[in-house]
């Protein structure tokens, strides 16, 4: 699959897979994500970094919550697995893929993200976006595709179906997610350049 992955990267900047981690795994994340979700642990999420950011509802609607390989034993083998993916295309395309961070992402029914670059402005530190989709029974009238733009005004529309990944490279795709009429479940990451810079 990692293979696979990084070809497509090479070819076209993207790569969509439907079979890329084993259903215990997704089954599990899925669980741990509705139970934090349950529990009232994600937050609204922001735009841009640092003291520019902002909770902007009209930009994106979704609620995160940030993974940490320590959080549980569920979310460590998810790690591994991600990870597994980062050294091979940093074997592959030779550079130095340092970090993965990670959130679940829970969009409510009406909410969307507008059309944007995964790259904060003054900082290229993420290289490439991954999306794991855990909507199970997912239809296209529940809207949520992923527009993913390849080409100026060209685009194509992702359905975020259960378990598919979808990578990309953070530097070039604009994309956005249409809104939801349902509620809409995923893990989106991203393999970085840098490495952690711990405070203190
Ligand atoms: C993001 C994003 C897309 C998706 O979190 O930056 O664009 O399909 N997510 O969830
Ligand atoms: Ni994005």
């Amino acid at each position: 699959m990692a293979l696979r992955v990084a070809n497509e990267l090479l070819e076209s900047g993207y790569s969509i897979q439907t079979d890329a981690f084993p259903a215990t795994l997704l089954n599990n994340l899925l669980t741990s994500c509705l139970e934090k979700y349950n529990e009232g642990e994600f937050h609204q999420a922001k735009i841009g970094q640092g003291l520019e950011q902002q909770k902007i509802t009209k930009i994106r609607g979704d609620k995160v919550l940030w993974l940490s390989p320590t959080d549980s034993i569920e979310i460590e083998h998810f790690f591994t697995a991600i990870n597994a993916l980062r050294d091979e295309l940093s074997n592959f395309f030779r550079i130095s893929l340092r970090r993965t961070e990670a959130h679940f992402a829970v969009y409510p029914e009406g909410s969307f993200y507008k059309r944007h670059l995964d790259q904060f402005k003054g900082s290229n530190e993420r290289i490439f976006t991954f999306i794991i989709y855990l909507n199970e029974n997912w239809k296209s009238e529940n809207g949520g595709q992923l527009r993913l733009y390849t080409n100026n005004e060209e685009f194509i529309d992702i359905e975020p179906a259960f378990g598919k990944l979808v990578c990309f490279r953070s530097d070039l795709f604009e994309h956005e997610v249409l809104k939801v009429h349902t509620k809409r479940i995923s893990l989106t990451g991203w393999f970085r350049a840098d490495e952690l810079i711990p405070f203190g």
